[in-house]
């Protein structure tokens, strides 16, 4: 299995358009130790010609151009493109508002959980892929389903399973109480497993908390993609951003005795990435402490053109 990081950041990507955080600015006066990256998406395939994205990214486009495995081969035609599927982890603006880059009457499956399939079935703009085309295929919890495509069955499996998280931003409803009217489904992780070699990594890009049936579904694993977008749960409100805690926003913090360092010491994973890292984060600085105690955990912080093979 090839697996590529597309987008290594965070809802808003780095450096963030709006932002002046110390990372933003730096990363844009081209500050050796500093690397932009864009948002949130990984890409997989097992045999290099028929690929599934895992989330779809409003940086999509920007993704397909600098990845030369996903673009166009003129060999199957006018029209072609090696994408069979996206599987969608959440709701989030940065995990489907890339299903647009996906128009133009190309076949493809989106897979997702009932409650986000909602999203995108209520929401008309995503109309423009048809469904017919583009059928929108449930995911079942706990259950590994094959993953097929335009007609191509792409010889791997994905199982989705719940992990503690939070509903939209955009679907929050203040009144529903403490959690905003979050339901299960509303996040997912996503174990890929490779039907041949039956290897396999996990995804999770979006986690509040790792929870005793979370920590042991994962002990042991190959390769583990986690949620890194904060360093600690309160540095937004620190540097001046947002008024917001990372458990406000659904997001565990990689620090601390609560933070996902920790949580992973103690279930041997053999490869830790972290992905969707906010702007906000010191490690983002490939100079900075919270680098050195990242990388001193056994973690890697994960860049756009990654790969991992399995
Ligand atoms: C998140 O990960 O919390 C969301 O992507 C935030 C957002 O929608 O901007
Ligand atoms: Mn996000
Ligand atoms: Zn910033």
């Amino acid at each position: 299995m090839i697996i590529k990081v597309l987008g290594s950041a965070a809802g808003g990507g780095f450096p963030q358009w709006n932002c002046n955080c110390q990372n933003c600015v730096a990363v844009r006066a081209g500050t050796p130790g500093y690397r932009a990256r864009t948002q949130s998406s990984l890409a997989v395939s097992n045999d290099g010609d028929n690929w599934v994205l895992l989330n779809a990214s409003p940086d999509l486009r920007e993704q397909l151009n600098a990845t030369r495995e996903l673009h166009a081969n003129p060999k199957f035609g006018p029209r072609h493109s090696p994408i069979k599927a996206v599987v969608l982890t959440n709701g989030d603006v940065d995990h489907i508002a890339g299903l647009i880059n996906l128009r133009e009457a190309q076949a493809f499956s989106v897979y997702g959980t009932d409650r986000v399939l909602s999203v995108i079935a209520d929401n008309s703009i995503f109309q423009i892929l048809n469904a017919d085309l583009v059928p929108r295929i449930p995911l079942r919890l706990n259950e590994p389903m094959p993953i097929t495509g335009a007609g191509i069955d792409v010889g791997m499996t994905v199982e989705a399973f719940a992990v503690p998280g939070k509903v939209a931003l955009y679907l929050e409803n203040a009144a529903a109480g403490p959690d905003f009217g979050t339901q299960e489904g509303d996040t997912i992780g996503i174990k890929i497993t490779d039907t041949k070699t039956g290897k396999a990594f996990f995804y999770i890009p979006g986690c509040a908390r790792i929870d005793e049936p979370l920590a042991k579904r994962l002990k042991g694993a190959s390769v583990v993609f986690f949620d890194g977008t904060l360093f600690t749960e309160t540095e937004m409100l620190e540097q001046g951003l947002m008024p917001k805690t990372g458990s406000r926003m659904g997001h565990i913090n990689m620090s601390g005795a609560d933070g996902s360092i920790e949580a992973f010491s103690k279930l041997g994973v053999g490869r830790l990435i972290y992905v969707h890292i906010n702007n906000s984060n010191p490690a983002l600085n490939d100079n900075s402490d919270a680098r050195k105690t990242i990388e001193g955990a056994g973690w890697e912080v994960g860049y756009d053109g990654l790969e991992v093979r399995l």
